[in-house]
């Protein structure tokens, strides 16, 4: 079966918000506050949300990338640049079925590429405190944790932090 990555479209809109939301609710099940959860998808991969964010709007965003297989949707990833010479990988996200064989990578060299074309030197990614699978995907990546943040979204009294991670480019 053919791989391909590529920019997404309108007509990917619908698999986008579904692949993220499943995979959103999927792995943080055990990690997160149902609710900080149910506000995160919706605010993040509602499809009217995907539908707005589809496009690119360089630099600060490449536009949604997908990887599909036989022309089926199975990941989208998002990056852009968030300072002169720095990239920032923002979502990535693979239908269950999809894991294990490469598919993130492929999206994250994508966005990867994206970055240093448009001049970044390094790349940065958020990822939740705990989540052992996301941080172990970006450290066999070559990314390495600098400090931790308050998650996007997180209120006062939430007490839920992101690592930030960063690679050299
Ligand atoms: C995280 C995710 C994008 C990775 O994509 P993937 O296609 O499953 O991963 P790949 O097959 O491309 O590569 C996985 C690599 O990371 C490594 N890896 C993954 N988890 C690891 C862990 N916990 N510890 C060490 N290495 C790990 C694998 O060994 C592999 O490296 P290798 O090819 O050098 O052996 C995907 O699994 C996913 O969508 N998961 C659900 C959502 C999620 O957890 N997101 C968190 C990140 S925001």
């Amino acid at each position: 079966m053919t791989t391909v990555v590529r920019q997404a479209v309108v007509a990917d809109v619908s698999s986008i918000a579904e692949i993220c939301s499943t995979a959103y609710r999927d792995a943080y099940r055990e990690l997160l506050p149902p609710g900080y959860i149910d506000r995160s998808v919706v605010a993040f991969y509602d499809a009217e949300r995907v539908a707005r964010d589809v496009a690119a709007a360089p630099p600060d965003w490449f536009g949604y990338q997908v990887v599909e297989e036989g022309g089926r949707v199975l990941g989208a990833a998002g990056g852009g640049m968030s300072g002169p010479a720095t990239g920032e990988l923002s979502l990535i996200y693979l239908a269950a079925a999809a894991r294990g064989r490469g598919l993130g990578t492929l999206l994250l060299d994508r966005v990867t590429e994206q970055i240093r074309a448009a001049g970044g030197t390094e790349m940065w990614v958020s990822v939740f405190l705990g989540d052992q699978r996301g941080i172990g995907f970006y450290r066999a990546r070559g990314f390495e944790p600098v400090d931790t943040v308050r998650a996007a979204l997180s209120r006062v009294d939430d007490h839920i932090r992101s690592l930030r991670m960063r690679r050299l480019l």
